[in-house]
């Protein structure tokens, strides 16, 4: 049967205390939306609708690539009148699923259970029992046991408030049937809002089978109403992608200070230190070592290199066997070739540094290519940028730049020439040669210090 789902997402979100709508806020780098709409992408659905509303446009517009349908419920009327605007036109013969924007960690093999129940012709709700119910609606079953509705915490009575069997909200239902029980839904009741749960008891007395099916895990079924709530399942996240990848052989210094917000690959016997931020696509080569502090962030570093402390690398490549850092900076396009050393407080940007070239110290490489086996003294730096446009430097192989060097580009330093310290270069240096630009050291006879009259 064909497999429709639909995310409600048209909430404010009141506790979030932000003007930005709640599903768009971030968790492990990807708004919570976009973790459901993932998870319900793997269902492989034959389309998904994502009901919008509070903060109007901003949430089609901040995720406007989706491969979603976007319906606007332009008042909140509850969640059975968001329910029907979505399903106007699915067939009959289509199964529901029904997801929340705000619960981003959902795992599809946990849904899949409540799709079969749907279609055998059951109303299927992911249900849990919580030592603290407070605030959700509570499954109410007969004698037999047979689930017979949903009160909501806010109408139920202080015996239906002891009940510890919550919805968690998520539900699967043969299209057909869901639609003409979100058509005789009211709102008189606490909230006058048109509870998408009173559809249970609708369908219970119509002979309906209502299944009540559990997730793997609690945290699968966490909502987020709270900057709390957000930062508890960014580590719920977290900690199960640090063990996916440990399971895997990562090594990780210590799983709770970690985070990876996006994707990383690695070979063997990589070592990840704490207090490390991946973030992007990023590829660590065989034997990598990665120190305390870094951020790195779509990269590929090759193997053996290794990363010292709080480094910030990102967009850009790194070749194998290389020392990064401690304390650098590599901005985009940095390519960084075998072997070479990129030291303390040196920044890279738009710029080939080629194989067993050395930068330790102090300097600023951008928008130029530099040869193998260059060495780039303490604190020199390329002077790319004339005010309007950037220009570029090239250093050829084996040229050395001594310390405190401006390199005012575009200027081409050539094959093993030599730059003495404190030059200012802004004409081409040749080849092999050493090029000094610099004030010659004058030393005057008998000059006398002055000294304060009496
Ligand atoms: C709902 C359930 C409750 C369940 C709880 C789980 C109803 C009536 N109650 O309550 O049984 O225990 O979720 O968290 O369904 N939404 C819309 N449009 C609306 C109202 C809500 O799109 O008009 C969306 C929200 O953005 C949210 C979801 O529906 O993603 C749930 O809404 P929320 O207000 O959090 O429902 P609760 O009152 O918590
Ligand atoms: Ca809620």
């Amino acid at each position: 049967m064909k497999l429709d789902i639909v995310i409600l997402a048209a909430g404010k979100g009141t506790r979030m205390y932000s003007e930005r709508p709640k599903v768009l806020h971030a968790l492990a780098g990807r708004s919570l939306l976009v973790h459901v709409i993932d998870c319900a992408r793997a269902l492989e659905p034959s389309r998904i609708r994502v009901v919008y509303g509070f903060g109007g446009r901003q949430v089609p517009e901040a995720l406007a690539d989706a491969p979603v349908e976007w319906v606007l419920q332009a008042e909140q009327h509850g969640t059975g009148h968001a329910l029907r605007l979505a399903m106007t036109d699915i067939a009959d013969d289509t199964l529901v699923l029904v997801l929340y924007g705000d619960v981003p960690l959902t795992r599809p093999a946990s849904l899949r259970p409540l799709i079969d129940a749907a279609a055998d012709g059951a109303l299927a709700l992911m249900t849990v029992e919580l030592a603290d119910p407070a605030g959700y609606g509570r499954i109410v079953r007969d004698r037999a046991g047979r689930i017979v509705r949903i009160v909501e915490h806010k109408d139920a009575t202080p015996a239906e408030r002891a009940l510890t069997e919550i919805n968690t909200g998520i539900l699967a239902a043969p299209a057909g049937r869901l639609k003409k029980y979100l058509a005789a839904l009211t709102n008189a009741n606490a909230q006058g809002e048109y509870y998408l749960t009173d559809a249970v008891a609708l369908a219970a007395a119509d002979g309906v089978k209502i299944a009540g099916l559990s997730p793997a895990d609690r945290w699968e079924i966490m909502g987020v109403n709270s900057k709390t709530q957000l930062a508890e399942l960014e580590r719920i996240h977290q900690r199960q992608q640090g063990q996916g990848l440990m399971d895997k052989g990562l090594t990780l210094s210590d799983p709770a200070r970690f985070d990876l917000r996006g994707t990383l690959e690695f070979g063997a016997d990589v070592v990840i230190d704490v207090n490390v931020v991946i973030e992007g696509r990023v590829t660590l080569g065989d034997g990598v070592r990665v120190g305390p502090n870094n951020v790195l962030k779509d990269c590929r570093i090759g193997a053996g290199t290794e990363i010292l402390a709080n480094c910030v690398i990102e967009d850009c490549q790194i070749g194998a066997g290389c020392r990064i850092g401690p304390f650098a900076r590599l901005r985009p396009e940095a390519d960084v070739g075998d072997g070479a050393h990129i030291g303390n407080f040196v920044e890279i940007k738009k710029s080939r540094i080629g194989a067993g070239s050395k930068v330790n110290h102090l300097a600023y490489v951008g928008d130029s290519s530099i040869g193998r086996d260059v060495n780039i003294g303490a604190g020199a730096i390329t002077a790319n940028y004339d005010g309007a446009d950037k220009h570029r430097t090239q250093i050829e192989d084996n040229a050395s730049i001594g310390s405190n060097c401006v390199l005012v580009a575009p200027v081409t330093i050539g094959v093993g020439a030599t730059v003495g310290a404190g030059s200012v270069i802004t004409k081409d240096a040749p080849s092999g040669e050493l090029t000094v630009a610099r004030a010659k050291q004058v030393t005057i006879p008998g000059w006398k210090r002055p000294t304060k009259k009496k």
